[in-house]
């Protein structure tokens, strides 16, 4: 569990406070009307003992029927008004509460949407999760909780004082003399409660990981026969999360005890000042101010005990608020600043001496340069690690080169406008990934433009119409988790109709590296050579037939170009290609 401290070190971080504001702005109707109601909440319970005393001095004692009538009339408009009041204000406050952090949570997702995709590989996607699901979480309790609750209670202890001592000091006096007590005990137990918290969340986060991971990699666990072994961890990590849970139930199990005994010391001790005072008929103690206080006692403890919560749940919300602010404030995104924006592509792809690098100055492209001419397709080859994925990643921006040019059309990437510049670049990446949705969804990928004519249409051309119609439900097949449902070469299929859909003109195809059954295997190097027909093509082959047909062949090895040529060409020079032909492509054939 990470710890971070609000960033002014101030008990509570205006600066946050401020800029939750923002959010709150568009409803400052239902904000201010907050405010209102929590000041009446604050000031009517108060009020009813006031008149509890009164009733009982003024009426009861001197046997006036028609005044205490009078009174309880009051006393239930006032508890009717009361209950009203307490309806709209917990309404209110939930509603502005869910309603902000709906707010904030597009927003953010929003903002992780367009983030360049170098943050991803720098951020754990599980600290991701975490801004988006619990600590707006935890932001929303500044609002259902925190500060509106925290400015109640603090008003109504005011209140309360005010009115106690308007009423009689020395009875205040006595009724306070045991709130140091109180205070102390709440201290130590929030102190403990708030490490045996901690205990608690860290118990929880293992329980979920362990649950997480094992449940995902169960065919492995299965494999390697290592059940009794994860069995008995899993018992292990749930006695921890046991023992912690416990140990906090123990605190509140002392505390809530220990406060009533205070609070009832402290009753005693007023009712024995005040039945004392009574009895020896001191004029400045009634009948009525004792049971006022009794009541006021009950009334004042309550907020005091809280208060420490809420400052805790406001302080938690801060910190959540200012890590979701930071992440808001990273600016890490591909600058969107091109404008031009053609209506068709020649599809014409050029790298000149492009350098790049995933981290600082670990350059794995170095001096790249290549033409592939409209219509026509290069294919990539190289080991494994030697940048080939990276170029793609490139043509469209994933992610900016350091130093170079990449022209299409004879146009810097930079000047077009992002989304069309994607738009007409058809990718098919190494791994294929699935949405948990039906085919339909997972190819269309919510565009409302592309119709399923158009889907059948590209299934047709790739090949793929046979399988699809054979699936259960066709286009609207349910891809479960991952797309572990399909086998490798249908997700494939799938993915190779995802780039058609939109008719790009430029294709870069990542094949993938894993073996598939020979009929699947002529299905997809079949849709391959569709895909490529008629589109500028950048390819990085895994399949002989593949680089055999391709117009030229670009060998890349540690972030440079070895060789370039066709596949005969190369094969005569007996450099780099010959051997990797050798190494990985003879026994093919
Ligand atoms: P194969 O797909 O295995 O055939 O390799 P490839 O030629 O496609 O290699 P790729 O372009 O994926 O990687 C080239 C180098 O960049 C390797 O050293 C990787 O470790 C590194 N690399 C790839 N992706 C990332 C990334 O997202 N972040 C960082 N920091 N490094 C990366
Ligand atoms: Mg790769």
């Amino acid at each position: 569990m990470e710890q971070e401290k609000t960033t002014s070190g101030n008990i509570i971080d205006f600066q946050v406070l401020k800029r939750l504001y923002q959010y709150v702005k568009p409803y400052s109707l239902v904000f201010y009307s907050l405010i209102v109601l929590t000041l009446l909440t604050a000031v009517l319970g108060p009020v009813k003992p006031y008149l509890v005393s009164f009733a009982i001095d003024d009426y009861v004692s001197v046997g006036n029927y028609l005044g205490l009538v009078k009174i309880i009339n009051i006393l239930i408009g006032l508890l009717v008004f009361q209950a009203i009041v307490q309806y709209a204000h917990t309404y209110l406050s939930g509603w502005l509460g869910q309603t902000i952090i709906k707010d904030i949570r597009v927003r953010l997702y929003r903002h992780i949407l367009n983030l360049n995709l170098r943050f991803f590989d720098r951020t754990p996607i599980g600290r991701l999760v975490t801004r988006n699901v619990s600590d707006i979480e935890t932001l929303s309790q500044v609002f259902s909780e925190g500060l509106a609750a925290l400015a109640g209670d603090i008003l109504q202890i005011v209140f309360i004082l005010g009115l106690m001592f308007y009423m009689n000091w020395k009875l205040t006096l006595i009724s306070l003399s045991t709130l140091p007590l109180l205070m102390f005990s709440t201290y130590i137990f929030k102190e403990k409660v708030k490490f045996a918290f901690n205990e608690v969340r860290n118990a929880v986060s293992n329980l979920n990981s362990f649950v997480q991971e094992h449940v995902t990699g169960m065919s492995i666990v299965q494999i390697f026969n290592s059940e009794e072994r994860e069995y008995k961890k899993f018992k292990d990590i749930n006695d921890e999360h046991r023992k912690a849970n416990i140990r906090s139930v123990m605190y509140y199990s002392v505390y809530y005890p220990v406060a009533e005994v205070i609070q009832a010391l402290g009753i005693g001790l007023l009712v024995w000042w005040g039945a004392k005072g009574i009895i020896q008929e001191d004029p400045a103690i009634t009948l009525g101010n004792l049971i006022a206080f009794i009541m006021y006692i009950q009334m004042f403890f309550r907020p005091i005990r809280m208060i420490a919560d809420r400052f805790n749940t406001l302080q938690m919300g801060i910190v959540s608020s200012s890590r979701i602010f930071k992440l808001l404030d990273s600016r890490d995104q591909i600058p969107n600043n091109g404008s031009y924006k053609p209506d068709h592509l020649t599809g014409d792809v050029e790298f000149k001496n492009v350098w790049f690098a995933y981290e600082e100055r670990n350059y794995v492209l170095k001096d790249i340069s290549f033409k592939v001419q409209p219509g026509k397709s290069l294919a990539i080859v190289g080991a494994t690690g030697a940048g080939k994925s990276s170029i793609i990643n490139l043509l469209n921006r994933f992610y900016d080169i350091n130093r170079g040019h990449i022209y299409i059309d004879k146009k810097d990437i930079g000047e077009y406008e992002l989304e069309r510049l994607r738009e007409n670049i058809g990718v098919v990446l190494q791994d294929v990934f699935l949405f948990s949705d039906s085919i339909e969804k997972n190819i269309t990928l919510g565009n409302p433009d592309i119709t399923r004519e158009k889907i059948m249409e590209a299934a047709e051309l790739v090949g793929a119409r046979k399988f699809i119609e054979r699936l259960p439900g066709g286009l609207n097949y349910d891809v479960k988790e991952r797309g572990a449902t399909l086998s490798v070469g249908q997700r494939q299929l799938i993915s190779f109709i995802r780039a058609m859909v939109y008719d790009p003109k430029i294709i870069v195809l990542d094949e993938a590296t894993s073996s598939v059954d020979t009929e699947t295997e002529e299905l997809i190097q079949s849709a391959i050579e569709k895909l490529m027909k008629g589109r500028t093509s950048i390819v990085i082959a895994h399949r002989l037939s593949t680089i055999q047909n391709a117009d030229s062949i670009m060998v890349l090895d540690h972030g440079e170009i070895k060789e370039v040529g066709n596949h005969q060409k190369l094969l005569e020079k007996d450099g780099f290609y010959r051997q990797l032909y050798n190494m990985q492509y003879k026994e093919v054939i």
